[in-house]
């Protein structure tokens, strides 16, 4: 069976993109093949040393938005990155054969440090970020990424640095691995900017209903329809990509009819959408709220144990490429 490996870096609290974007993706993904999910809370430090402290209770929050959104422990074998000590093991190994222009060529290297400023970045780790991502997913002889486009150049790297270190052994102990982009739906913040959580602008799992139904009440709409008499263009408006996702179609193919004949008021439209959103929502909120309150230590006693299993799987080819590193050596 194929195998399928993803991260997440332990932002907290997951949003609407985040669920309906990576996670659903994983969620499809994990009846199909072999599937390892983990926190990539090494990751988080690469550009977050400062809030290291945070990235315990993110990880909690984030998991436990997995786990009510539908992220099954049974199916995947979920685990924190820096429980399975063989990732830094092979990332070491990996960083020795790492050109470190190559490394300063890769896009997200220059963007990120003109997002995020040189203090956050000027740091070897956040240098070596490809090849802890490599390390992560050749490990597992993962077949599979489900990635978004912001890591497409990511596995483009990794792919290379297949090649480079089975070529440098002369055998094939890791595997190229395929990233898998998957059509979503567009997920657009209430200002109108793609949603994220450091523009400020996302809702989420772990919102109330009432909070919800404000920040749905501010949003951003159609910018066309100043009066309710201006038609609108639905396509290009946050809260009817919202519609598509939380209303049936019979009501979206109404909205997108009557708001671009103005027979619609946006305020209208929004408190549609805001009792179709929490109402789909309720019994997942729910879920998360019974983990939160009753499960937080059963949630990472089990993620304790199933980084276990993880690391024996990724011991086998560690193993095997420290053996055509080294031929025989003291283990
Ligand atoms: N860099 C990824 C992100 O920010 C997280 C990540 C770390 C990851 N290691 C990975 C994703 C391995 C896929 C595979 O989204
Ligand atoms: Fe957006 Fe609805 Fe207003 Fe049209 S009526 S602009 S879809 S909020």
């Amino acid at each position: 069976m194929s195998i399928v490996l993803s991260g997440m870096r332990p932002t907290g609290k997951l949003h609407l993109g985040n669920l309906y974007g990576a996670l659903q993706n994983w969620i499809n993904l994990q009846d199909k093949y072999k599937c390892y999910y983990f926190v990539a809370d090494w990751h988080a430090l690469t550009t977050g040393f400062s809030e290291s402290k945070e990235i315990y209770d993110n990880t909690l929050e984030m998991i436990i938005d997995w786990l009510a959104f539908g992220l099954d422990p049974q199916k995947a074998t979920l685990f924190v990155q820096s429980l399975v000590k063989e990732h830094a093991e092979l990332f070491l190994l990996l960083s020795m054969i790492t050109p470190v222009g190559k490394l300063e060529r890769v896009p997200s290297y220059k963007d990120q440090i003109a997002q995020l400023g040189e203090s956050r970045t000027a740091n070897y780790g956040f240098l070596g970020y490809p090849v802890l991502m490599s390390a992560d997913i050749i490990i597992y002889k993962a077949n599979y990424v489900p990635v978004g486009i912001d890591q497409l150049a990511h596995l483009e790297f990794t792919r290379e640095m297949v090649r480079s270190i089975n070529h440098l052994v002369q055998k094939e102990v890791f595997i190229e691995p395929e990233p898998l982009l998957s059509e979503f739906p567009k997920i657009l913040g209430t200002d109108g900017r793609k949603m994220s959580k450091s523009y400020d602008n996302a809702i989420y799992l772990a919102d109330s209903e009432e909070q919800t139904a404000q920040k749905i009440k501010n949003m951003f709409t159609d910018p066309r329809r100043i009066r309710k008499t201006d038609p609108g263009v639905p396509k290009e408006c946050g809260v009817f990509m919202l519609h598509n996702i939380f209303s049936d179609s019979q009501v979206c193919n109404e909205i997108e009819a009557s708001c671009t004949n103005a027979s619609i008021g946006c305020t209208d439209c929004k408190n549609m959408l805001i009792k179709n959103l929490n109402n789909k929502l309720r019994p997942i909120r729910e879920k998360r709220k019974h983990l939160k309150e009753n499960k937080s230590n059963e949630i990472i006693e089990n993620i304790k144990e199933s980084s276990k299993i993880a690391s024996s799987a990724a011991k086998v080819s560690l193993e095997s490429a420290k053996e055509a590193i080294f031929g025989n050596y003291l283990g």
